[in-house]
């Protein structure tokens, strides 16, 4: 890996400050190869100031910032831009420093800057004619709907390949996420169960603690169907479904993914349920009361859809796709809840025993599985009782690195493999596309509880994520 230059749009920024930097720090320790961070915003700042952010955000991540202080200095630079469609300044500064002759672009600002810097990277790139290697990394949004997708993606085309394109979804960077590919294909014991003969249904959760304080104004015209399901959610769910690669390579694993989402059923509004956080028991403010949503808000905090893949593998097993925000605890988690033996030996506890098999995936937090089977009682007669095996990630192996380390390191390894491809994009803004503006109404459910009740969806809607054992 040859010396680079990370541009980083947004840098002063609240994702920079709380994600970024931190991720770029720990980079430095992983990789050998020296890079510089040309820190890229509108306030006015200059390289000293870029630096004691730089500082307060290690700090404030837990980094002993002491020993980053000599990193900094070298390494972190600053270009202060008056529009971001005017890049002059940082062309002019990135000539000037090490590792400018291959240049990543971090694209952390809002939406609304996209097309400026596209386009005067692009007319930049083009002026320096391929010399090194120019990447972009730009984070989601990627769009609001298929159209909007489609546009971006063909302005991004204009300035770059796809080849060296990083969409960042920056569930792909957990661990435990990569993970489920490690799982499902090293692993005969349960990929040979994982289908429509053995599963009987596979729910998918993200399940948040915290709401939308802070960040309202920016959620009221988002909504968690475009913030969490269109993209996180949908991504747990083509790595549950996919089917083998033929090699472990970016292009073969984002095929399969592109596979799954075009298999998957057109969804009806009727598939989805919405609903939005109101007051908690403990005084919590609910959703309409924060500054910057309208008091007659229909944006749903919370939604569950219910997709099916029409493939051989998976036809009649429904996915079913849940998050919201104010739910009683933060917990991501892929349940496999597999099917009843065929006959009933042990009539008293009913055809499943006592439960299902489930197999439960935690990907966050207290990271790990939990395998859920039936044993005999011990005593006089065959009673049955559900035990459980368990692993945890970190008893094995200690501190997990965080999203972003991961995405950073790939990103300067050029590996794409955990990025979004362009098709993907638009694919799952496809899939959704007849939900996003239908006219579906928005149940209200308390602060702390697990979602709305009123869900017209018999047997799944209501929750089971109560009545779940923890790993
Ligand atoms: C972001 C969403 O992409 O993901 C947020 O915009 C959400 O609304 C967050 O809270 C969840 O990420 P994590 O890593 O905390 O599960």
């Amino acid at each position: 890996m040859p010396p680079f230059l990370l541009v980083l749009f947004g840098a002063t920024g609240d994702l920079a400050h709380k994600k970024l930097i931190p991720a770029i720090y720990r980079l430095r320790e992983r990789s050998p190869t020296p890079f510089t961070v040309l820190g890229v915003g509108r306030s006015d700042w200059d390289d000293g100031r870029m630096q004691a952010k730089a500082l307060d955000a290690l700090r404030d991540a837990g980094i002993d910032a002491g020993e980053a202080r000599a990193w900094a200095e070298a390494s972190v630079r600053y270009a202060e831009v008056a529009a971001y469609d005017h890049l002059g300044p940082v062309f002019e500064r990135a000539a000037t420093l090490h590792g400018s002759d291959h240049r990543i672009y971090y694209l952390a600002t809002p939406p609304s800057t996209f097309e400026g810097v596209l386009e005067a990277v692009g007319a930049h790139e083009r002026e320096a004619a391929g010399a090194g290697w120019p990447r972009l990394v730009i984070e989601k949004p990627f769009g609001h709907d298929l159209a909007s997708a489609q546009a971006l993606n063909r302005l991004v085309h204009r300035a770059f390949r796809e080849e060296q394109v990083y969409r960042i979804d920056h569930y792909l960077g957990k661990d435990t996420v990569q993970n489920l590919l490690v799982f499902r294909f090293a692993n005969q014991l349960f990929e040979a169960l994982w289908n429509r003969q053995h599963v009987e249904h596979v729910d998918i959760l993200v399940a948040e603690a915290v709401g939308v304080e802070g960040r309202a104004g920016y959620f009221d015209r988002v909504g968690s169907l475009r913030d969490m399901i269109q993209n996180h959610l949908t991504q747990l769910f083509t790595l549950a479904a996919m089917e083998p690669p033929p090699v472990f390579s970016a292009d073969a694993i984002r095929q399969e993914k592109l596979k799954v989402l075009r298999s998957t059923a057109p969804l009806d509004p009727g598939a989805v349920v919405r609903g939005q956080y109101g007051p908690g028991p403990d005084g919590q403010a609910g959703y309409r009361d924060h500054e910057g949503v309208p008091a007659d808000s229909q944006t749903e905090t919370y939604a569950a859809v219910e997709l099916v893949v029409n493939n051989w593998r998976w036809q009649g097993v429904p996915f079913r796709l849940r998050t919201g925000k104010r739910l009683p605890e933060r917990r991501t988690e892929i349940t496999v809840t597999f099917r009843c033996p065929p006959v009933t030996l042990f009539e008293a506890a009913g055809p499943c025993g006592v439960e299902p098999n489930r197999l439960r995936i935690r990907l966050q937090p207290r990271e790990g599985f939990r395998l859920g089977f039936e044993v005999k009682h011990p005593g006089d007669g065959f009673s049955l009782s559900t035990q459980h095996l368990d692993f945890r990630y970190e008893d094995a192996f200690g501190r997990i690195p965080d999203a972003y380390e991961t995405l950073l390191h790939d990103v300067a390894r050029g590996d794409q493999t955990l990025f979004v491809h362009a098709d993907e994009a638009e694919a799952a803004w496809a899939l959704y596309g007849p939900l996003l503006d239908a006219d579906l109404p928005v149940h209200p459910y308390p602060s702390g509880s697990w979602g709305p009740s009123a869900l017209g969806r018999e047997g799944w809607a209501t929750t089971d994520a109560q009545a779940l054992p923890r790993p």
